[in-house]
């Protein structure tokens, strides 16, 4: 008994110590891209978000159609559910789960780029949102 609260604790410290930040994530993404954190753009990354491709039924979609024009703002999926903003200045619990975002970059991109997206672009769209105040 006395050993298994000692493992839960010990569990429960390293899940705090592995907690992801939208700067962790940053850091991640460039050492996977092979450069550095400064080379990654928020420019670039604005780009991505906005940039407009061809979707299933002619109309054209991108990373806004569901996240809106204004990351700071909820969105919606295309069935109506509500997604909490993107932007980590009005959502805390963006960006500290990696396998939460690499999940989802995986899902998305690929819905709207037909793609998955590279390291250096996902580190370019945490660089943008996260500089968002
Ligand atoms: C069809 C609607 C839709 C589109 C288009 C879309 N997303 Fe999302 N996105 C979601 C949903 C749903 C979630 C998960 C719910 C949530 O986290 O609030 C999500 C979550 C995410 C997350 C998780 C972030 C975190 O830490 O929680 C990332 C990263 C993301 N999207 C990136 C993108 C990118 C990049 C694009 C454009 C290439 C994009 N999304 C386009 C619906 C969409």
């Amino acid at each position: 008994m006395i050993k298994r609260i000692a493992w839960f604790g010990l569990a429960l410290i390293s899940a705090h110590a592995a907690a992801d930040t939208p700067a962790s994530s940053m850091v991640r993404y460039a050492q996977q891209a092979g450069v550095a954190v400064s080379a990654l753009s928020p420019t670039r990354g604005e780009v991505l978000y906005r940039t407009e491709h061809p979707g299933k039924n002619g109309a054209t979609q991108s990373c806004a159609s569901c996240h809106t024009a204004n990351p700071k703002q909820a969105g919606q999926t295309r069935v109506g559910k509500r997604i909490e903003p993107l932007a980590p200045s009005a959502n805390p619990q963006r960006f500290t789960d990696a396998a939460k975002v690499e999940k989802w970059f995986r899902r998305n991109c690929t819905d709207v780029l037909r793609r998955e997206c590279s390291a250096q672009e996902k580190g370019d769209f945490i660089a943008w949102l996260n500089q968002i105040k």
